[in-house]
């Protein structure tokens, strides 16, 4: 076994813990967002989830998980009920702790039972429950950033953005042809990178950067998010119903000057870094406005995630990272999807109403940062830092 798998795993449950032990308990169980569960309920889930696998699947038992298995599979209980039913913070996390540092000692001194049951094989379960965490490590992320914006921390003083005069990015050429996609490494890969794929691409052009906070402000101030002629039905409905005209976490102060909220508080908006905050409707709105009001932009449009999955192979993609990128396409099942571990881990999501995003935001854990990894939401979404950048035919 790699030896520093628990080391990570140990490490992730740190971050999980030292996240939560900031909050009061009110806060830890208060659900902030309609799409995401209290924080303390991730906390639990996690160590839930692994002891899942090693104790119930793998040793056969279910002493721990079979009492626990209505709170913390999320089919069984709804978000509004999953904060209430949380033990008080200091207890759980106590528990928590307990139970995950069990979990280490048996992933550190495995028995043969242990090392020769199927999921073993080649480290497939460790580097599972690993990602898995990690995925619900960047959600606190947002709670945390939920619970910011309900705070309404007053405005940084320092520093007002200021929109951009000019659209104006670089664009790198990459040739079409034959490539594969998907992930090779497949102890590391989820069900929806396998099997990899071979596909065709014509030439295209990537954005060198993410669109910027000062372009996005140049895009407020030409009232794009008022003009219904940038925006198709479903997405017209959708921020007119919900009164959208700024990205998620951007904040107005008294003098109409805007400001971010994280999830550690107020921030100045950099005017060169990453848009973040928008809409699979609010990206391709931006895109509409920017095709008719530039002209040597006037073919642009989102990349397709294969585009940006052999850009990003080709190691010449820059400034990936830093928000999770929306992709033009549908979120599908690759040929030969088979659904793994269990059943309803990417399936459930091939409902043509979710789109993949690519690359991950500054939240985003090593063990899912890779070309292949795929994210996918549905096209309102935008508590989950998102941007986008921006991709053109060659001719
Ligand atoms: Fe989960």
């Amino acid at each position: 076994m790699n030896k520093t798998l628990p080391k990570q795993l140990q490490q992730i449950h740190t971050t999980m813990r030292s996240m939560a032990r900031q909050l009061s308990d009110n806060d830890y169980r208060t659900q902030y967002h309609q799409d995401l569960s209290p924080l303390g309920w991730h906390v639990g889930h996690c160590v839930f989830i692994e002891t899942y696998w090693l104790r119930e699947i793998i040793f056969n038992d279910p002493s721990i998980t079979s009492e626990l298995d209505w709170l913390y599979i999320p089919e069984n209980i709804l978000k509004p009920k999953r904060g209430p039913a949380l033990p008080p913070i200091k207890e759980h996390l106590q528990w928590c702790e307990k139970i995950s540092n069990e979990n280490l000692a048996i992933f550190e001194q495995p028995s043969s039972a242990y090392i020769t049951h199927e999921l073993n094989a080649k480290d497939y379960l460790l580097k599972f429950i690993i990602q898995h965490h990690s995925q619900h490590i960047e959600t606190m992320a947002m709670v945390l950033t939920q619970r910011q914006l309900q705070l309404k921390p007053s405005s940084p003083s320092k520093n007002t953005l200021s929109a951009s005069e000019e659209i104006n990015y670089d664009f790198k050429y990459y040739s079409g042809g034959k490539f594969d996609v998907g992930s090779p490494l497949e102890p590391d890969a989820f069900d929806n990178e396998l099997p990899p794929q071979q596909i065709e691409l014509s030439d295209f052009l990537l954005s060198d950067s993410p669109v910027s906070n000062a372009d996005w402000l140049a895009f407020i101030e030409a009232h794009g998010y008022q003009q219904n002629k940038y925006w198709g039905q479903d997405g017209w409905e959708w921020c007119k119903e919900n009164k959208i005209t700024q990205p998620e976490s951007w904040v107005n102060d008294n003098h109409a000057n805007f400001y971010e909220v994280t999830s550690l508080g107020a921030n100045p908006l950099n005017p060169v870094a990453a848009v973040s905050g928008i809409s699979y409707f609010e990206a391709n709105a931006f895109i509409k406005w920017l095709q008719e009001n530039s002209i040597q932009h006037k073919n642009i449009r989102l990349p397709h995630e294969y585009e940006w999955e052999v850009a990003d192979k080709s190691g010449r993609l820059n400034r990936t990272g830093e928000v999770w990128e929306w992709c033009e396409n549908l979120f599908h099942p690759y040929p030969g999807f088979k659904a793994f571990p269990y059943e309803n881990y990417s399936k459930p999501w091939f409902d043509n109403n979710h789109f993949s995003l690519r690359g991950g935001s500054k939240y985003t854990q090593p063990s899912i940062r890779r070309s292949s990894f795929r994210n996918f939401y549905n096209p309102d979404k935008r508590h989950i830092f998102s941007g986008l950048r921006l991709a053109m035919p060659t001719s």
